[in-house]
């Protein structure tokens, strides 16, 4: 059975603190396992995930500057170096895609972004138990044209954003968690 406090204890780690060791191959292949455990309506598998490591970490970085380039012309040099440099913090990034499938009766859009997110969060806690840290970023680069392109997207599909993992290298204090009973409600009919 599931191991609640492990759920508990999860929280996101700023890639600013992640440092290799990263997953091996293994424990990869593992996560994507449980990464595709998420709910997906009419098993239209929308979920994409590309492995950003090493060196490669640069070519991504060159788009984050391009796209801080196109959001903000007046941006510094040291605001575009910034941006470079962001996807070198952690020594993994896995991009999550969702191809999104627009004709379809059943499943709308958003039912299949959800379930990339769903996957996000399934890895997000499948790399908890594992013992690495991880945390999910967007920003300007996952609603920009270039970066789009770069990972084949077409317009209707989604970047669910960039999921920065590796080895923790200080574990921030676990983070307290409002208590739930604010957001939830026993419905008991429609509103009057
Ligand atoms: C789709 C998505 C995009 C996010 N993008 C960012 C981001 O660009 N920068 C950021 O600081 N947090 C971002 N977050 C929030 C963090 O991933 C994280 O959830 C937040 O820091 C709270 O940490 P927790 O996971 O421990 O609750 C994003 C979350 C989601 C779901």
């Amino acid at each position: 059975m599931a191991d609640l406090e492990l759920l508990l204890s999860r929280q996101s780690v700023s890639p600013r603190l992640l440092e290799e060791p990263v997953p091996s191959e293994t424990e990869l292949e593992r996560a994507f396992q449980v990464a595709l455990h998420a709910p997906d309506h009419g098993g239209l598998q929308p979920w994409r995930f590309r492995i950003v490591r090493g060196d490669n970490r640069h070519k991504l970085g060159d788009l984050y500057a391009e796209a801080l380039k196109r959001k903000t012309p007046e941006a510094t040099e040291q605001q575009i170096e910034a941006a470079r440099q962001k996807p070198l913090r952690a020594p993994m990034v896995i991009v999550v895609l969702a191809k999104v499938t627009t004709n379809n009766p059943k499943v709308p859009p958003v039912e299949q972004i959800v379930s990339a997110g769903a996957a996000v969060q399934n890895m997000l806690n499948c790399f908890h138990a594992m013992g690495y840290g991880a945390m999910l970023v967007t920003g300007v680069p996952a609603y920009d044209e270039g970066v789009r392109t770069a990972f084949g997207l077409a317009e209707d599909d989604a970047l669910i954003g960039f999921l920065n993992v590796g080895t923790v290298a200080d574990m921030p204090a676990l983070r307290e968690r409002k208590a739930p009973d604010g957001y939830v409600e026993e419905w008991s009919g429609p509103a009057a």
